[in-house]
């Protein structure tokens, strides 16, 4: 009774004037469904609704209802296992975004409890859906709606931005919409010219990058898909709904340019099939616009590719000084986009004074003159530099894309390229950012961009060389996607993980998300965006006009859409379109 009077009491309070009705409601009001309600609701799904549902941690707190010693041994192994978190509904694969941070205060659930520690909700939700059904994503649209609860809507939890789980929300888990389909010959819905037949994958919601490259293999062919580790990140829904890059990309354009069609759940309840030919309005604004923004995906037709020879490189690069760090960050610079106009494309990590590590590919083995000229300059030039170390300078030819992925990002006991299964751990924090540096500044300013990249020192670097090609041949108004991205090569991408301790502070937070972001000032200065901007799916929480560096000139559209769609605000994430004026958590409008 007291707690409902000081929260009713703080919501007037922060709300001022307005009417509490711009408030989702929450256990505490009277708007919440009842126990009854909430059973009935259950009864119209597939499978239960998961009540009580508790953070992965709790069954370790050996003084509370919730110890389990077999789930916490469970838990306890499994804690650093992205496919563990993804197939979990009370999980994400970063731990801060489970925690409700504030400014000053932490409510997480450790999997490794502290003595005497308590294990607090955070941001998981109390209610999940488990879905499985078409009928399931309805029924539970409906519900929030008839209610007015915040829904989340959580696939793998790969997401950088805490968007998949929210506190007091109602969840809906599309995880087990694992199916995917491989077809010959796909007609989008209501096509009928005589262009519009391709060889295809659709995979539902829940699919996950490394199942989609296998059925792709299996077919010989091969599609533009994620460079993630181990393939766990999800095909899909939150990838091509942001924009989904590739190193396939720069060969056949961005996750949004090989999509043939979405089927989807809408705010409204009913299931529609987008395309090019219907809906086409969501269908440009889903090719960017961001997930869950405009409806609940089940399923994304993908485009497919020959299946042709690859080649890979790797190359890395030691440094005894910051003098020759910084140029050889500047030579890599100014060989960037020759390279990349040459067929290379990859990653291109650095680690602040220590080095440089090529893991690029081109389509041909051996590959073309051209490109072998290209970089082997880049390579000998660079070894020219005083106090660089050239340790790897190599090619290796693959029969196809799926075999340099398996080696790369699933097996990598080769021992050498970005090592990225070694290097990215899940259920540890993470802090990020990310920005589109068009390939003229490459050129133009160059030096003051490597002196740029060289300030980039506290997280662990994910330079990806995704663009140019195939991604700039595209209308740049074709799909809500940013137009940054058409003129950019590659995405500054950076990621602090870190875990906690006993001394991590809600502090802590602020300072590294500070700390990152202020790092990217001198890269924000040489793009400016709209010209320049920042991939919706590696956001900055700290970046303040994200509506033009996620969009530039497309938020007005999506804007427009969003508000005809989702009139009641059903589908909103933090720095997602129309979530202007919520609070952090999307509980309440603040204006
Ligand atoms: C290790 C790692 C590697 C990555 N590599 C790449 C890469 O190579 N290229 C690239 O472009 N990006 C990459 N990303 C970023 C990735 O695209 C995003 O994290 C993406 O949002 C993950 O989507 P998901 O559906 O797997 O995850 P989730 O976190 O579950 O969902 C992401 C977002 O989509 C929403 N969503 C989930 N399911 C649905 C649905 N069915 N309908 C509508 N909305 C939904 C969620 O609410 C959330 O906002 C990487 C991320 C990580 C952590
Ligand atoms: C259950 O489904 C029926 C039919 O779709 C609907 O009328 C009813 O409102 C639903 N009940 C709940 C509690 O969701
Ligand atoms: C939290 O701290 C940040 C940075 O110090 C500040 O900008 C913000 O206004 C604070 N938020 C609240 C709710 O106090
Ligand atoms: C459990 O409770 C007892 C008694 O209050 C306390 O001594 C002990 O430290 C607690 N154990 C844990 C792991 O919190
Ligand atoms: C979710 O549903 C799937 C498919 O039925 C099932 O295997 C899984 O155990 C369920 N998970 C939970 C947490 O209920
Ligand atoms: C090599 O490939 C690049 C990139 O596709 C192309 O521009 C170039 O013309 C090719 N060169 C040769 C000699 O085939
Ligand atoms: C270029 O080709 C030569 C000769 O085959 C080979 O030794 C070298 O590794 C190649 N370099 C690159 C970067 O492709
Ligand atoms: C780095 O190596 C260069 C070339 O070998 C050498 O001249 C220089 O003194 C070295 N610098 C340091 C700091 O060791
Ligand atoms: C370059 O690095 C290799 C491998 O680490 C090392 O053996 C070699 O001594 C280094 N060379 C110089 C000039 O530092
Ligand atoms: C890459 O991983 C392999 C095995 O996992 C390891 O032997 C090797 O040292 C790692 N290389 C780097 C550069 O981290
Ligand atoms: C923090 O943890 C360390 C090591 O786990 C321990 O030695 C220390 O006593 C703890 N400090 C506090 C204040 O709990
Ligand atoms: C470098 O990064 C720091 C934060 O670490 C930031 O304050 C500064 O503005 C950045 N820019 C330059 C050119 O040093
Ligand atoms: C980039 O270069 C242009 C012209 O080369 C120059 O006018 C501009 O000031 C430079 N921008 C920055 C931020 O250094």
């Amino acid at each position: 009774m007291r707690t409902f009077f000081l929260i009713a009491a703080f919501r007037l309070l922060s709300l001022g004037v307005t009417s509490a009705s711009s408030c989702k409601c929450t256990p505490s009001d009277s708007c919440y469904p009842t126990q009854d309600e909430w059973s009935s609701f259950s009864q119209n799904l597939s499978q239960p609704l998961i009540t009580n549902q508790r953070p992965l941690g709790a069954s370790c707190y050996q003084n509370s209802t919730d110890y389990d010693s077999t789930a916490c041994s469970v838990a306890t192994a499994n804690q650093y296992s992205e496919d563990f978190r993804a197939a979990s509904s009370n999980a994400l694969i970063w731990v801060n975004f489970e925690a409700l941070i504030t400014n000053d205060s932490i409510q997480a659930c450790p999997v490794t409890p502290e003595s005497g520690g308590t294990c607090n909700q955070g941001r998981v939700p109390v209610y999940s859906v488990n879905a499985t059904t078409v009928e399931d994503i309805q029924n539970t649209i409906e519900f929030a709606q008839q209610y007015n609860l915040r829904l989340v809507v959580k696939n793998t939890g790969h997401e950088l931005g805490g968007r998949a789980f929210g506190s007091e929300a109602l969840e809906l888990y599309v995880h087990y919409f694992q199916g995917i389909d491989f077809v010959d010959t796909f007609v989008p819905e209501g096509c009928s010219s005589s262009d519009c037949s391709w060889t295809a994958i659709t995979v539902e919601a829940g699919a996950q990058w490394g199942d989609a490259y296998t059925t792709a293999q299996q077919n010989n062919r091969s599609i533009a898909g994620g460079f993630v580790p181990y393939g766990s990140v999800g095909a899909g829904a939150g990838w091509s709904l942001g924009g989904g890059h590739s190193p396939l990309s720069p060969f056949y354009g961005l996750g949004v340019d090989n999509v043939l069609q979405y089927t989807v759940v809408l705010p409204n309840a009913s299931y529609v099939t987008v395309n090019a030919v219907q809906n086409t309005d969501l269908f440009w604004a889903m090719r960017g616009g961001g997930g869950p923004s405009f409806g609940v995906t089940t399923s994304v037709t993908y485009k497919t590719h020959p299946n042709l020879p690859i080649t890979g490189a790797f190359y890395e690069a030691s440094v005894n000084s910051t003098d020759a760090y910084l140029e050889l960050l500047e030579l890599w610079v100014s060989y960037h986009n020759r390279v990349a106009d040459a067929g290379w494309a990859g990653s291109w990590p650095f680690v602040a004074d220590t080095g440089l590590y090529l893991t690029l590919i081109t389509l041909g083995a051996p590959p073309n003159q051209t490109a072998n000229e290209t970089l082997q300059g880049f390579f000998d030039e660079s070894a020219e530099i005083p106090g660089v170390n050239v340790t790897l300078g190599l090619t290796v030819q693959y029969p196809d894309f799926y075999e340099w992925y398996y080696d790369n990002l699933v097996d990598s006991s080769m021992g050498y390229g970005l090592n990225y299964t070694a290097g990215l751990l899940a259920g540890v924090n993470i802090v990020g950012s990310s920005w589109l540096v068009p390939r003229d500044v490459f050129d133009s300013n160059g030096t003051a961009l490597a002196t740029a990249l060289a300030n980039l020192t506290s997280a662990s670097p994910l330079y990806v060389l995704v663009g140019g090609g195939a991604v700039a041949e595209v209308d740049p108004d074709s799909a809500a996607v940013t137009p940054a991205f058409r003129r950019t090569i590659s995405d500054i991408e950076t990621f602090l993980t870190f875990e906690t301790d006993n001394t991590t502070t809600a502090a802590t937070f602020q300072q590294q998300m500070t700390e990152v972001h202020d790092q990217y000032a001198p890269l924000r200065e040489l793009a400016p965006a709209p010209y320049g901007g920042q991939y919706y799916n590696e956001p900055d929480l700290l970046e303040t006009d994200w509506q033009i560096a996620f969009w530039g000139s497309h938020y007005d559209r999506l804007l427009a859409i969003k508000q005809e769609i989702d009139p009641n605000d059903l589908l909103l994430v933090r720095k997602g379109v129309n979530s202007e004026g919520w609070d952090d958590e999307l509980l309440c409008k603040e204006d």
